[in-house]
């Protein structure tokens, strides 16, 4: 659809709904407010992970099942965060849950591996046609391990993220996430713009930054970096930013771009994975990376992290070839004598998290639950767009797959320097908005809704009449 320029908000008004209904939200959710105050004398900012708060304080939650979550002061939300996006499989799921009991009853942890772990290996190779899967236990582990096993691989040392794009929390790609404007340097060659205190200068000149769907400005930063680069790192969707498809072609020209210059592709399917489709992004678009990270919905709730991929480049494990797998580089350097790529964790591939893949991979999220999640995601973008069309509030609404979120800017966003416009007050007025009736939203815009296999068209549909109030409140 066309988004016309004529579209603007009272900019008062949305001030107003917002302060009215952050005012509602304290009202409303005293004993969060008490918690987070308690909290914060035990915990930095008062949570576990810097992601969890928010203005003027997160809701604690005590409960949740199915679609809906409750809060400390006892009230329900059918929600739509999901976790961050870890539950496509939605809140206990009585197959998961009946397992998850068998399974706590019979020990947590053993250090020695499991039949499970094989048999949900076997079952990620079979979805995203990959020859090898190790296991881990968070989407940063997963990244931080995909990149030193492309680095064994490639004997390079730099590697490609894109600008927007999020890969957890490790040095090498806690960088250029949301940069600011004023440092981010040029398109054509983007600063890379540390996104936290204390990551070393020496770790960021290894992370080059590149824009998203600009692949003609992709090709001439690898030219610039020839035979320097071991991996290029990718949201295939950057769902850190919303939502941000790639534009047709982009993934294919990366896969050709990445063979050219003998790099290894990564690509980060921590949200994507198992939830855009069967085989994630990988299936979805129809491009084969050289390796998969995954996380969040491959265990339903549990933690657990993976990566996957080629035999060749995930056999560094095993061994690193000392004249290098074809891409012309001398290991000496990089491999400092060692034979072998280590990849290790206590957790690793743990009884429980390897339970959990299982029944979520192989009962839950089956080959069949795929084309009613989509029906119902592209129901609630439609009927988000008509509300956004009925009382012309900038923005629009997106989805792919069982994600999406309205972006509260006129104009497509395509890469992260679209993203930087978009309207945040407008965003937190609905968010407060939402919440205040019982729909919860992720707590910040550039995070986005996912349904799961337990939402329901009433669901959806109280979603899109509570966001149609909230458009009559905010356009008067
Ligand atoms: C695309 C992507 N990669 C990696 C991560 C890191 O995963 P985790 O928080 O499990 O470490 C995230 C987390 O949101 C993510 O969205």
């Amino acid at each position: 659809m066309t988004i016309t320029a004529k579209r603007a908000v009272d900019r008062d008004r949305v001030r107003a709904t917002l302060a009215h209904e952050e005012a509602a939200y304290r009202e409303r959710t005293p004993r969060s407010a008490e918690l987070h105050a308690r909290a914060r004398r035990a915990l930095p900012l008062g949570v576990a992970s810097s992601f969890q708060t928010y203005d003027p304080y997160p809701l604690f939650m005590t409960d949740a099942r199915g679609s809906r979550i409750w809060d400390a002061d006892g009230h329900e939300y059918t929600d739509f965060d999901m976790a961050f996006g870890v539950l496509a499989a939605g809140h206990s799921h009585p197959l998961l849950a009946a397992e998850l009991q068998r399974r706590v009853a019979n020990g947590t942890c053993y250090t020695f591996p499991v039949e499970d772990g094989i048999l949900l290996a076997e079952e990620i190779m079979r979805r995203f046609g990959a020859d090898l899967v190790r296991f881990s236990n968070s989407g940063t582990e997963a990244t931080m391990d995909a990149i030193r096993v492309a680095r064994g691989f490639t004997g390079r040392e730099k590697i490609i993220k894109f600008e927007g794009g999020y890969h957890g929390h490790h040095d090498d790609v806690l960088v250029s996430i949301q940069p600011p404007r004023e440092v981010m340097g040029p398109v054509e060659q983007p600063t890379t713009v540390p996104a936290s205190a204390g990551i070393p200068a020496s770790r960021m000149a290894e992370t080059v930054i590149a824009p998203f769907n600009e692949p003609d400005i992709l090709a001439a930063i690898l030219e610039a970096h020839a035979g320097q680069i071991a991996a290029i790192i990718v949201e295939p969707v950057q769902f850190n930013i919303g939502v941000v498809p790639p534009r047709p072609g982009f993934l294919e020209r990366l896969r050709q771009l990445a063979t050219a210059h003998g790099a290894v592709l990564i690509f980060d399917e921590v949200k994507t994975g198992v939830v855009l489709a069967y085989g994630g992004a990988v299936e979805h678009y129809g491009v084969q990376p050289d390796l998969v990270c995954l996380a969040k919905s491959i265990g339903g709730g549990i933690p657990i992290g993976a990566f996957a991929g080629r035999a060749e480049v995930m056999r560094v494990i095993e061994d690193v070839p000392q004249d290098g797998p074809g891409v012309g580089i001398e290991h000496s350097t990089l491999a400092g004598g060692a034979t072998r790529v280590a990849h290790l964790g206590t957790f690793n591939g743990n009884p429980l998290s390897m339970a959990a893949g299982l029944v979520t991979l192989t009962r839950i999220l089956t080959r069949d639950a795929y084309p009613e999640l989509h029906r119902l995601a592209d129901r609630l973008t439609a009927g988000c767009q008509e509300v956004l069309d009925e009382f012309a509030l900038p923005g629009y609404a997106i989805n792919v797959g069982p994600k999406g979120c309205v972006m509260f800017t006129p104009a497509r966003v395509t890469s992260y320097r679209d993203f930087i416009g978009l309207d945040a007050e407008l965003w937190e007025a609905s968010f407060f908005y939402l919440a205040n009736r019982g729909i919860l939203l992720p707590p910040g815009p550039d995070d986005q809704w996912t349904l799961s296999v337990q939402h329901t068209q009433s669901d959806v549909d109280r979603h899109i009449d509570a966001f149609r109030d909230f458009a009559r409140e905010v356009a008067g």
